[in-house]
């Protein structure tokens, strides 16, 4: 499925309404100054595990990019705007991971830790009125963000199956994202 129908479909199945859409735009101004300080965290998180260690420090420069990337994801979560270019975005991110290596069970854990320590700051910072629905908006966007990054992978292992070029799944998740993106650049 196109990204831009899978979204849609998940706007659907998880409920994000407008008023929901609202929230994520009013969070706004709150969470995107935070993106950096969330950006550091957890690539310290990522840093603990020695799997994940290795893949970020395997080629020069990369905690580096990735500190900038991962803050400019983080931003777009409260932009209001999740149209076509948005999913296509997000696929694309998806299938990054997907070619560097990065197993399809690091990334949920990982999603964890982006909602603890989003969750956290909401706390610290809303009045309690406020807190239910701001966790109800960012809890949709975020399972939205999850399942993107779910279709990506299940899209380049079958890619790479296609492809024939690989016994196992590691593999031809590897191959079929790496083929998927050479397509689309
Ligand atoms: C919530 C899950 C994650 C999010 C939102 C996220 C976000 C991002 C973004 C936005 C990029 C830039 C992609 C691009 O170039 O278009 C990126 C790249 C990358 N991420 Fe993640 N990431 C996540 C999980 C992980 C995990 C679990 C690892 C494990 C090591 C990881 C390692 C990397 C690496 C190595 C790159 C490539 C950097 C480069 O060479 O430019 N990420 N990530």
């Amino acid at each position: 499925m196109e990204a831009k129908a899978l979204l849609s479909k998940l706007i659907g199945r998880t409920g994000l309404q407008e008023q929901h859409v609202q929230m994520l735009r009013r969070l706004e101004p709150l969470m995107a100054p935070m993106a950096s300080e969330i950006a550091l965290a957890f690539y310290d998180y990522l840093g603990r595990d020695e799997e994940m260690r290795a893949i970020l420090w395997e080629t020069p420069g990369r905690v580096e990019r990735l500190y900038q990337s991962f803050a400019d994801w983080y931003r777009g979560l409260f932009c209001g705007v999740y149209d076509a270019e948005y999913a296509e975005r997000r696929a694309r991110i998806g299938l990054v991971h997907a070619a560097i290596g990065v197993k399809p069970s690091f990334i949920m854990p990982a999603f964890g830790i982006v909602q603890e320590l989003s969750l956290e700051h909401l706390r610290n910072t809303l009045r309690s009125p406020e807190i239910f629905s701001a966790v109800e908006a960012f809890e949709k966007i975020m399972t939205i963000e999850a399942a993107l990054m779910q279709d990506s992978y299940m899209q380049a292992m079958e890619y790479g199956y296609r492809l024939g070029v690989a016994a196992d799944q590691e593999k031809a998740l590897v191959a079929g994202a790496r083929a998927m993106l050479g397509k689309a650049n």
